[in-house]
């Protein structure tokens, strides 16, 4: 099969095709054929190994110390089953399905095999592919932090960084959880925000969310800009801030942190089940998450892709549409 890889850390320039073995399913696995996947910032980071300060030995040591381990990169994907293993029971051929490989990622390529019982899902409705494969990324990360920050119908979140993959998602799902939202982003993204239900919006570059006189019940902080020492004005008695982007001196304040003041400091690395993908393809069907998706590449254009998302001014998603005619 076409597969887009890469074999050394660097630039966008270290991915190019190649063919490789398409993978065959063992009985407790199907085979999906990808119709679309996404390139997100974490396949930006995985690529350069740009990390949060603290983590780069770590990722290496996960990821591959010098080089690459896993070749292919790309952590969601939507598609269809080619064909199941002996064992599978709730998918068959023709079944259309999104998953989300997350760190052991591979989307970059026309097949990928993943375990019946792993965070894969059935597509909801007519959904397009383009669209189900953008679910996953941002809407665990958004629903992993809400989730964590026990967010109740009434209460009021902030999101920074909310026009980005993770915060459009997180205005979405906490928009769903009963939450009134506040988004900050720049101007140019303000009605692009407010179409997904926030109620207010702050641009960055003209106020300060911590200067003005408004608490909020849970912030999260995708861009990085909002670290506790800043936020904690803004938190409301009983807040929770989440740092969907934290380095390690943050993740290993955080318990400290949340012992003064009655504020809890949510940090560390989200997760994403089978049952989280459900629950996002629910969502999905209902109208109350739609992943907004900012531009489209082919297969081809993956490096291109990847250079439009390591600008950090994508807006949502950035899709890899493989079979264009479908
Ligand atoms: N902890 C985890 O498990 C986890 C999971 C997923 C992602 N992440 C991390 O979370 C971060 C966000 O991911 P993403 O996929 O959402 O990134 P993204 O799609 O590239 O979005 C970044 C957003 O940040 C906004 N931004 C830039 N400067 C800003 C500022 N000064 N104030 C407020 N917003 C600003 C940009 O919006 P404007 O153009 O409007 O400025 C952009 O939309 C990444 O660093 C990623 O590595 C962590």
């Amino acid at each position: 099969m076409n597969a887009m890889i890469y074999e050394r850390y660097g630039g966008p320039e270290v991915l190019h095709p190649r063919e490789v073995e398409t993978p065959v399913p063992g009985d407790d696995e199907i085979l999906i054929r990808i119709h679309a996947a996404t390139v997100t910032s974490g396949d930006c980071r995985l690529r350069s190994m740009n990390v949060p300060p603290g983590f780069r030995l770590m990722s290496r040591a996960m990821f591959g110390l010098t080089k690459p381990r896993r070749q292919i990169l790309g952590t969601e994907l939507a598609g269809v089953v080619e064909s199941a293993g002996a064992n599978v029971r709730r998918y068959c051929a023709g079944d259309r399905v999104f998953a989300f490989p997350d760190s052991t990622m591979g989307t970059y390529a026309e097949y990928k095999a993943m375990p019946e019982d792993g965070p894969v899902a059935h597509i909801p409705g007519d959904i397009p592919f383009e669209t189900a494969a953008a679910l996953s990324f941002g809407g665990t990360t958004a629903l992993h932090f809400l989730r964590k920050a026990k967010l109740r119908e009434g209460e009021t979140v902030l999101v920074n960084g909310a026009s980005g993959g993770v915060g459009s998602a997180a205005i979405q799902i906490a928009r769903h959880m009963g939450a009134e939202v506040t988004a900050v982003c720049s101007a140019a993204n303000a009605e692009l925000v407010r179409s997904l239900g926030a109620a207010h919006v702050i641009d960055y570059a003209t106020e300060d969310f911590t200067a003005g006189a408004r608490r909020y019940d849970v912030i999260v902080d995708t861009a990085g800009t909002a670290p506790f020492a800043r936020s904690k004005h803004a938190l409301a008695e009983n807040g929770r801030l989440c740092l969907v982007l934290a380095g390690m001196p943050q993740l290993l304040a955080a318990p400290l942190q949340s012992m003064s003041g009655g504020r809890k400091v949510i940090a560390g690395v989200a997760t994403g089940t089978a049952e989280d993908l459900e629950y996002l393809a629910d969502l999905a069907e209902a109208g109350s998450f739609t992943p907004f998706i900012d531009r489209r590449f082919p297969f081809d254009g993956i490096p291109d892709a990847h250079r439009h998302v390591e600008t950090g001014r994508k807006r949502g998603n950035v899709v890899i549409t493989m079979h264009p005619d479908d």
